[in-house]
């Protein structure tokens, strides 16, 4: 064995506190309990839940035809209005933090105009959230962009990363004193990871009618939105993320230097299935520029919703005793701490893990899969990733884009004509155990 001064000063203190503690230091079990100050939240993006965003990219592509979308967004849960009772439930709920999303078309409506109303109606969220003990964590961009935007190819445009920098800068100028975390854009990566599923090309059909439907209704040659792609556009739009992200950072940077910021991925548990399996080559496509990219952030966020199994082919359907969400997706608990513990490796950052759930209407299967998914992350701190925190998606059930209202992720259901919210007994469980900050 090797002596070292450290080693025997420890051992000396394990020889004392040992018999007081009734333990052996060495072989004790790790705590239940989460690290102190651990973030619990729950998370929400504006165009899901405030509704009539009338002035964005995809009210239009929602209120077209052909239209990509089941339904339009319409009112969604009114949190325009009713933003104080979603952060009383927050507050009531025992969490300590709550994601939110700016809306870049009602700041700024028209280019280069910028609404200090409303600048300040997220003001006054960020400081209700501070009133309540809630941490704001805030992302400047969740989809949804400016129509002007999307009419003058948007995301594909060249100049699109000063345009959407502008935007950051004159938010952050106003916002971002009090604000936790910020985040710069939602989940880049997640063309990648549709195209990678191999969707049915009559899906990428539609989408492509409904962008056309759109660019025809603005007068314009093309219509370029963040979440509703055309297939073709997938690779060319993945360099000019890049550069927004960088610069929407520095942006926020140069307001408030100690702000940490960061982006928020899309990340399956990607698991190697035999010999000669794609995991990698598919881990470098769907993520490998981000991880990379990353690596100036203050931290990373990670969504996960899932695991990816990968043989030397592709991708192998779930195993035949698999539970489903209710898009028929494998619901996998341990997949959240498995994409934790890659991206924390490929990167040396902090983790946030900005969004984790199951669109299923079995709130029992929401119950079940907190406990059981926090239980693994828990033993991937233990092995010293650090995991700032934990936000449920979501808060609400909401408008989950194409699908419109007919898949839920909430923790909260809300009725759809009167906006009154329903605490499910998912939320219970989170809420139990925030407040213990254990499992
Ligand atoms: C997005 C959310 C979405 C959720 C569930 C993530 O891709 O960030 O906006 O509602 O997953 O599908």
């Amino acid at each position: 064995m090797h002596f070292t001064r450290r080693s025997v000063l420890a051992a000396g203190g394990a020889l004392v506190s040992a018999p007081v503690l009734g333990i052996a230091r060495a072989h004790a079990a790790p705590s239940s309990a989460f690290p102190p100050g651990f973030l619990w939240g729950a998370a929400t993006a504006g165009h899901q839940v405030e509704g009539n965003n009338t002035a964005t990219d995809l009210w239009l592509l929602e209120n077209l035809e052909p239209t990509a979308f089941a339904e339009p967004s319409g009112d969604a849960c009114n949190s325009l209005i009713l933003w104080p009772r979603d952060l009383d439930l927050v507050r009531q709920l025992g969490l300590n933090s709550y994601r939110f999303s700016i809306e870049w078309a009602r700041i700024e409506p028209e280019p280069g105009r910028f609404s200090t109303a409303m600048l300040d109606h997220y003001k006054a969220m960020i400081e209700g959230c501070r009133e309540r003990g809630i941490m704001p964590l805030v992302t400047f961009n969740h989809f949804a962009a400016p129509r002007w935007f999307a009419a003058q190819g948007g995301w594909l445009r060249s100049d699109a990363p000063d345009h959407f920098a502008r935007f950051c800068e004159r938010a952050a100028r106003h916002l971002a004193r009090d604000v936790g975390y910020a985040m710069t854009l939602n989940e880049p990566n997640l063309l990648l990871l549709l195209r990678s599923l191999g969707l049915p090309p009559a899906m990428w059909e539609a989408t492509r009618a409904s962008l056309a439907a759109a660019a025809r209704a603005c007068g314009t040659g093309r219509f370029v939105t963040a979440n509703v792609v055309d297939l073709d556009d997938v690779d060319a739009m993945q360099p000019i993320l890049l550069a927004c992200h960088r610069k929407g950072r520095a942006a926020i940077k140069s307001v408030r230097p100690d702000l940490p910021v960061g982006v928020t991925l899309a990340v399956a548990d990607d698991e190697a299935v035999g010999k000669d399996s794609l995991r990698d080559a598919k881990r470098a496509e769907l993520y490998g520029a981000w991880l990379e990219a990353a690596k100036g952030d203050d931290f990373i966020g990670v969504q996960n919703y899932e695991r990816a199994r990968w043989d030397a082919r592709g991708r192998l359907p779930p195993p035949p005793d698999a539970r489903r969400n209710d898009m028929g997706g494998e619901v996998h608990p341990p997949s959240l701490a498995g994409a934790v513990r890659y991206v924390h490796a490929a990167t040396g950052l902090p983790i946030l893990v900005t969004e984790h759930g199951v669109g299923s209407d079995d709130d029992a299967l929401r119950a079940e899969l907190i406990p059981a998914a926090l239980a693994a992350l828990k033993s991937a701190i233990d092995e010293g990733v650090p995991v700032k925190g934990y936000l449920h998606w979501s808060l609400l059930d909401n408008f989950e884009w194409v699908f419109g209202y007919r898949r839920r992720f909430g923790l909260v259901a809300v009725d759809r004509s009167t906006f009154e919210r329903t605490l499910k007994p998912s939320a219970r469980v989170l809420g139990g155990i925030a407040q213990r900050n254990a499992l």
